[in-house]
């Protein structure tokens, strides 16, 4: 790793502030206030704070929530991040409902060793987002040491996540980016061959530089979800009413043809009028009758993907292959979620990122046997296209 970890750096005593990713869904709890909906990007960062707390640091917090347009929204608070926290960390954690200025910077002061404090959601401040110079020096002078552990917003330049560290003289990167960067560019750089790529999700628009870039790597690029609609019109499959971006065939046609045989498109599709619980649904293989639309892979080509996933060496996924959320059209993506954990459990090195995949496989139950589950969604498709990611540009060299 070229930059400095939390290894090269000695906490004890030093204010340390660290750039966590709690971008969480938020649910609304049985007495009506705001909770935590799923906490997985809370518990992959304990590493990092633990490591603080542990050795006698301060930990103070900082994070977006959602996208309030620079400007306070009660409803995107960090508030009940900070109890849910508590409740993993076993400790309290404070938490300050302004994040940057002369009254957080005396609660900061007073802080003993070892304490910890959640700051208020840096996008109500419209500095946040330009990556202003008096917002990122406003953050960097509450603390002695910058620690990005915020993989998932490594892909934003913005103030806490990038101009801050140039105001600080050590910057280092927190243990979930290590794993994250670590895992992710084993994929990227050096993967195991037979190498499956799966990708899913709604626009092709989306995904364009991680399908080149993949396909360049990857044996076998399996694609579903609407975007393979997309793929099919292009190659003048009939697709009734099923989402395609007109304007991108001519781009899925050269990124077909660059492939050179490795992208696999669906062979049979679940189809149903409208994409709900009540709709009726039915498997037709091929062409796609008017009127219906395309709304999971079908049996036949979940049988062909999970073929080639199972003799994968190398496999990631990101993606859904489905509208996984109403049940009847769930089936492709679980069975992709399950391919996936059987070939990890025979040894392929797997990883699955992305909010949708990501939900999908804990919906499974298959999360524990992945080897590696990423935080990251634009942060992972960024990491495989091969841009750079501010978020870790920004720190101190090793
Ligand atoms: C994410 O959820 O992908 C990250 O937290 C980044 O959020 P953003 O897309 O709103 O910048």
């Amino acid at each position: 790793m070229h930059k400095l970890t939390l290894d090269d750096v000695d906490v004890h005593g030093q204010r340390v502030l660290i750039r966590v990713d709690f971008n969480v869904p938020l649910n609304t709890s049985e007495d009506g206030r705001p909770c935590v909906g799923d906490d997985t990007r809370i518990r992959a960062a304990l590493p990092t704070i633990r490591h603080v707390l542990d050795h006698s640091g301060k930990a103070i917090l900082v994070s977006h929530l959602g996208r309030p347009g620079g400007q306070p929204d009660p409803d995107l608070s960090l508030a009940c991040v900070a109890d849910h926290l508590g409740t993993l960390i076993e400790e309290r954690v404070r938490f300050s409902s302004n994040t940057v200025g002369e009254t957080v910077e005396e609660v900061i002061n007073g802080m003993s060793d070892g304490s910890v404090i959640l700051l208020e959601n840096t996008r109500f401040d419209s500095g946040e987002k330009t990556n202003d110079t008096a917002f990122s020096k406003a953050l960097a002078s509450l603390a002695d040491v910058y620690v990005n552990d915020a993989f998932g917003a490594a892909h934003r330049a913005h103030a806490s996540t990038a101009g801050v560290a140039e105001f600080m003289d050590v910057a280092a990167l927190g243990r979930l980016m290590e794993d994250e960067i670590e895992a992710l560019a084993r994929i990227r750089d050096t993967p195991a061959h037979p190498m499956v790529a799966i990708l899913g999700g709604s626009k092709v628009s989306d995904k364009l530089g991680t399908i080149r870039a993949l396909s360049e790597t990857a044996d076998h690029l399996l694609i579903g979800g609407a975007m393979s609609y997309t793929f099919l019109k292009m190659l003048g499959h009939e697709v009734g009413a099923s989402r395609v971006e007109a304007d991108r065939l001519d781009t899925a046609e050269e990124l077909y043809k660059q492939a050179e045989g490795t992208i696999a498109l669906p062979t049979d599709h679940v189809v149903a009028e409208a994409p709900e619980a009540e709709a009726e649904a039915l498997v037709v293989e091929d062409d796609i009758p008017e009127g219906l639309m395309g709304l999971d892979i079908g049996p036949a080509t979940v049988d062909a993907y999970r073929a080639r996933i199972l003799d994968a060496a190398t496999v990631v996924w990101n993606g859904p292959m489905g509208v996984f959320e109403v049940d009847q059209f769930a089936d492709g993506t679980t069975a992709v979620a399950e391919a996936l954990a059987d070939a990890s459990d025979d040894g392929a090195f797997s990883v699955v990122g992305g909010g949708d995949s990501v939900s999908a496989l804990t919906q499974s139950g298959c999360a524990d046997r992945i080897r590696h589950v990423s935080t990251g969604g634009g942060a992972l498709l960024a990491f495989f296209e091969g841009a750079s990611l501010p978020g870790v540009e920004a720190l101190t060299d090793a």
